[in-house]
């Protein structure tokens, strides 16, 4: 059964976030200011289990979900995660997949792999390990992440994608080194305009580095043209180099909105369902999923919130949003 919102998008990809917990804290996403040593990470009781995520899961797949991310936060700090791919792995038909900062991919690769996982995107700022560190602000090294790459692929979870998001002023400097040396791995590099998500990143459109420049910055090396999307309502636009070498994706979220095709529905580590990346709310699914709902009245519920989405957060955002206290990325994994 296809579930359509308001403006006839279908509901097909479900993120799910494991946890609100990460071992980086990316300048854009979890600035130390806000996510220092203080800050109230969810209480363990508050975080579905996996059976509840599992059962969830399934009853997402029953309206047509035919991909599942799993995001974080960072996902593998999430205890015994293996054993949730485990779960999950059994329901058919599934592309299962997650967004990883990569740093813990050298010890769990194989064992992810053995546990269902498909492929991996593994986010990555720069091959500079100044500006790496200065972005992930925990010192962490590039050479770490590209070895959790590395063993990502030994381990099979391919097709392997690489996400970078670009500040103006940040690791702009960055676009082409990247490039060039993930065409040369045969890893799809995509390139991420930095959003306005969440309230704690002092988001300014100046810091937008667009797409359209991005394209024009590696094309001016590397001729590209462009690719068709692989999946009606991909997030990433691709573009192939010209020579065969491979291809890039940009994500143009700020300046080429893709509001439009948007058929992802995001559910917290707390077990809240988000209509939009950008969404100031979102629907507790917890309270049922522990007050003894059967699975067709959360079904109905799901049916409910998703009949009524209107979200389209990218196409009507300006400059002069007012800015609204947010979720944020690291609860629902971006
Ligand atoms: P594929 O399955 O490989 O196509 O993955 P994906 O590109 O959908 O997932 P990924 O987690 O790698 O997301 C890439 C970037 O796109 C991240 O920065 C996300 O926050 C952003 N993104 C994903 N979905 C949406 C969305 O619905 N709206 C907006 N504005 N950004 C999104
Ligand atoms: N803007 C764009 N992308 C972001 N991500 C995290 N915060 C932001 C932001 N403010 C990216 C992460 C990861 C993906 C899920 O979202 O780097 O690759
Ligand atoms: Fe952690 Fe990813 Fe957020 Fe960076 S972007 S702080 S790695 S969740
Ligand atoms: Fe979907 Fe909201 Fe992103 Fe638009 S802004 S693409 S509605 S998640």
């Amino acid at each position: 059964m296809t579930l359509l919102d308001t403006l006839n998008r279908p509901l097909r990809d479900l993120r799910v976030s494991v946890t609100d917990r990460c071992n980086f804290r990316c300048v854009y996403c979890m600035p130390k200011e806000v996510f220092g040593p203080d800050y109230q990470f969810l209480h363990r009781d508050m975080v579905l289990t996996f059976e509840e995520i599992a059962r969830l899961a399934r009853i997402f797949t029953g309206f047509g979900v035919k991909k599942i991310r799993l995001t974080g936060g960072e996902p593998l700090v999430r205890k015994d995660f293996p054993d949730l791919l485990k779960m999950l792995s059994e329901i058919p038909d599934l592309d299962l997949t997650m967004t990883t900062n990569g740093s813990l991919l050298p010890r769990f690769a194989d064992q992810l792999k053995r546990s269902g996982l498909k492929r991996v995107t593994v986010s990555l700022d720069s091959l500079d390990n100044q500006i790496f560190k200065s972005m992930n602000d925990v010192d962490f090294p590039v050479e770490k992440v590209i070895e959790g790459m590395d063993a990502a692929k030994a381990a099979g979870l391919e097709p392997i994608k690489v996400n970078m998001v670009v500040k103006r002023g940040v690791n702009e400097q960055s676009i082409l080194p990247m490039a060039r040396f993930f065409r040369e791995k045969g890893f799809i590099l995509r390139f991420i305009e930095y959003m306005d998500v969440g309230h704690s990143n002092g988001w300014r459109m100046n810091d937008v580095v667009s797409a359209k420049e991005i394209v024009k910055i590696i094309g001016a090396e590397m001729p590209l043209e462009p690719a068709d999307p692989n999946y009606n309502g991909e997030v990433a636009e691709r573009w192939r180099y010209k020579d065969g070498g491979g291809e890039i994706g940009v994500i143009a979220s700020v300046t080429q909105a893709f509001c439009r095709d948007c058929n992802r529905a995001r559910l917290s580590a707390e077990g809240k369902l988000y209509t939009c990346l950008f969404a100031v709310r979102g629907h507790d699914l917890r309270e049922m999923v522990r007050g003894g709902a059967s699975d067709e009245e959360i079904a109905q519920r799901i049916e409910g919130i998703w009949g009524k989405r209107a979200d389209r957060y990218s196409e009507i955002r300006s400059e002069n949003t007012i800015p609204l206290p947010k979720v944020e990325m690291s609860h629902i994994g971006g």
